[in-house]
């Protein structure tokens, strides 16, 4: 940041920064993909998934290679996907084994990609297959943790770009405005300051609280902590250009002030870009409190899903202004932003 408050933009990543394609990205969830063919774009490419008949997902270009009829308004049939237009057949490798009016089959050139199902989510390598590495997936192992519970949220559509929401999962600032009628963070919250680390190509961010009493509307009536020495830990990580996570923690202390097993909840957010401007989203909530209380489940899943609605309609009005706005502009930082600024600084950087 120069010394007047503004960002030396150059560096940082924004809504026309390019896309990074050699990434592992939440193509969807694993529930989406059936034996129904679905069309879904992903960094502007469209595509076609299904299941196939052995119940692997399976991702292919959806342009037929005849005359670019969408394969996912065709018909899947046994061994692979009938093209509605003139009936040539794609095989789950993408390669046509049937033209009706002639007997040779010409080499279809329609890209498959790879993909690797993980709990609740499908990943997809959108770079050169060759370079695909199970490995690179990132690790967000909430939903493979025992005593814990998770609500899933729903699949969301963000009409603004994936960098936009990024920087809003990287803000703790937002909280108690964006979401004052829905997260009701209390007022200390907005004071605290928030610590910052960037570590390789990640940044972890959280703010430190103490107040039982003014914490206590934010957690179930049946955790009480009053009388108790603990941290109220509030933070997240930017993983990776498709990934990051965000927490909310009760840390207790013991009489020598030793950190005992949290109570609280992770949110793992899976960003994939869809356009330039636009993007999916997904995310998914693990508590390890009230593990057996599922009218809390869907309580908590409302919660957070009607702040997320709050973070979709404010991505879009900023993508909007972005677009109609003819102002000569240059942003201001604050303070909390610094998260958000090393997110940009490092996607900018892999773009390079
Ligand atoms: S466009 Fe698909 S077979 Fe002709
Ligand atoms: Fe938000």
């Amino acid at each position: 940041m120069t010394s007047n408050g503004t960002y030396c933009a150059e560096d940082l990543a924004d809504i026309n920064t390019p896309l990074l394609y050699d990434y592992w990205y939440v193509a969807a969830l694993a529930s989406e993909i059936s034996r129904d063919l679905m069309e879904r774009t992903i960094l502007d490419r469209s595509l076609v998934m299904y299941r196939d008949e052995d119940g692997n997902a399976v991702i292919l270009q959806n342009r037929c290679a005849h005359r670019s009829f969408p394969l996912a308004k065709s018909n899947l049939e046994q061994g692979g996907i009938r093209c509605k237009y003139h009936g040539i057949k794609y095989n789950h490798d993408g390669e046509i084994t049937d033209v009706p009016c002639q007997s040779k089959c010409p080499k279809s050139g329609i890209k498959k990609y790879i993909t690797h199902e993980i709990g609740p989510v499908v990943w997809v390598w959108m770079g050169d297959n060759d370079k695909a590495t199970i490995d690179d997936i990132p690790e967000l192992p909430v939903h493979d943790m025992d005593k814990w519970v998770h609500v899933v949220g729903k699949y969301n559509h963000m009409e603004g770009s994936y960098i936009l929401l990024h920087e809003n999962l990287c803000d703790l600032s937002h909280l108690p405005f964006l979401h004052a009628s829905t997260f009701k963070m209390p007022e200390a919250y907005t004071s605290t300051a928030i610590e910052v680390e960037k570590s390789g190509d990640r940044v972890t961010f959280y703010r430190k609280m103490t107040g039982w009493e003014e914490l206590k509307p934010f957690f179930h009536p049946n955790l009480d902590f009053s009388g108790q020495d603990f941290i109220y830990k509030s933070g997240g990580e930017y993983i990776t250009p498709a990934t990051n996570k965000g927490y909310g923690l009760i840390i207790p202390l013991d009489e020598d002030g030793n950190e005992q097993p949290e109570v609280g909840h992770y949110i793992s957010h899976y960003l994939t870009p869809e356009t330039q401007s636009s993007c999916h989203y997904y995310w998914f909530l693990a508590r390890n409190y009230q593990l057996d209380d599922a009218t809390y489940s869907g309580a908590q899943g409302k919660m957070i899903q009607d702040g997320f609605d709050e973070d979709c309609t404010a991505i879009k009005l900023l993508q909007e202004m972005f677009d109609k706005d003819g102002h000569d502009y240059k942003e201001i930082g604050i303070q909390a932003d610094k998260p958000g600024v090393i997110m940009r600084k490092i996607i900018k950087g892999l773009v390079d």
